[in-house]
């Protein structure tokens, strides 16, 4: 009977609604600020180095993000195909987030250690020299640009202010660190960090 003054009043129904699902948001929102596997830095995770940085920079800059995820799904067809799936703790130091969304290359949270430098040298610059079959665009410019190392020192001052631990003698050593280097690089150098930094043993 009293359910009829609900169902007959819609102001009501809504209302009623708007509690039952903010419980539920609720419910599955706030642990996840307190969960130690949401909010603690995995294991085996580091900042990045300067030079890693810079290429995670370039990566944003040349759109890699809009062609590759960085997200490998806890299900078996993705994790059979790229290894662990990713976890939160993981992420910790990533401003921004590069999860992505489409995949029209395959997902890169793991490729770091699959190739070798030299692989991605000649990958990045025409990518149908070792994947004839390839539809990447080629980035050959990557190989002709140097760093100057004049940005990483504000770079990482900023990373820090959000909460990425890096020290001032690493910041002060980054300009030399980084200049010279070819932007090609750093992509490389960043590339081979995307790798599984969960628990050992834990593959
Ligand atoms: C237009 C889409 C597109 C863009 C943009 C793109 N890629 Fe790719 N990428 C692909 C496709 C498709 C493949 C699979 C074929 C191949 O290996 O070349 C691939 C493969 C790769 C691989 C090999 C992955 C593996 O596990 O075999 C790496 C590494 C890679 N891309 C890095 C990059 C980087 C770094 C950038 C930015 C500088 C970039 N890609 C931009 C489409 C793209």
């Amino acid at each position: 009977m009293k359910h009829e003054v609900v169902e007959k009043n819609a102001w009501l129904l809504g209302t009623l609604i708007a509690i039952v699902i903010s419980a539920g948001g609720l419910v599955e929102i706030v642990p996840l600020y307190f969960q130690n596997s949401v909010i603690k830095p995995a294991p085996g995770i580091k900042p990045y180095t300067p030079l890693e940085l810079e290429g995670r920079d370039i990566y944003v800059r040349e759109g890699c993000y809009l062609c590759h995820t960085q997200m490998v799904r806890p299900l078996q067809a993705e994790t059979e195909r790229y290894g662990h799936y990713s976890l939160a703790g993981e992420s910790v130091y990533d401003h921004p987030f590069l999860f992505g969304s489409k995949r029209i290359g395959p997902d890169l949270a793991r490729v770091g250690g699959k190739y070798s430098d030299e692989w991605h040298r000649i990958h990045l610059t025409n990518p149908r020299d070792v994947v004839p079959e390839s539809n990447m665009p080629a980035f050959w410019w990557l190989g002709k640009d140097k760093l100057d190392g004049k940005d990483i020192t504000r770079k990482m001052q900023v990373l820090r202010e959000l909460g990425v631990p890096y020290t001032d003698a690493q910041i002060a050593a980054a300009p030399a660190e980084v200049a010279g280097h070819t932007e090609l690089d750093a992509v490389i150098a960043y590339l081979q960090s995307l790798r599984y930094h969960g628990a050992k043993g834990d593959k």
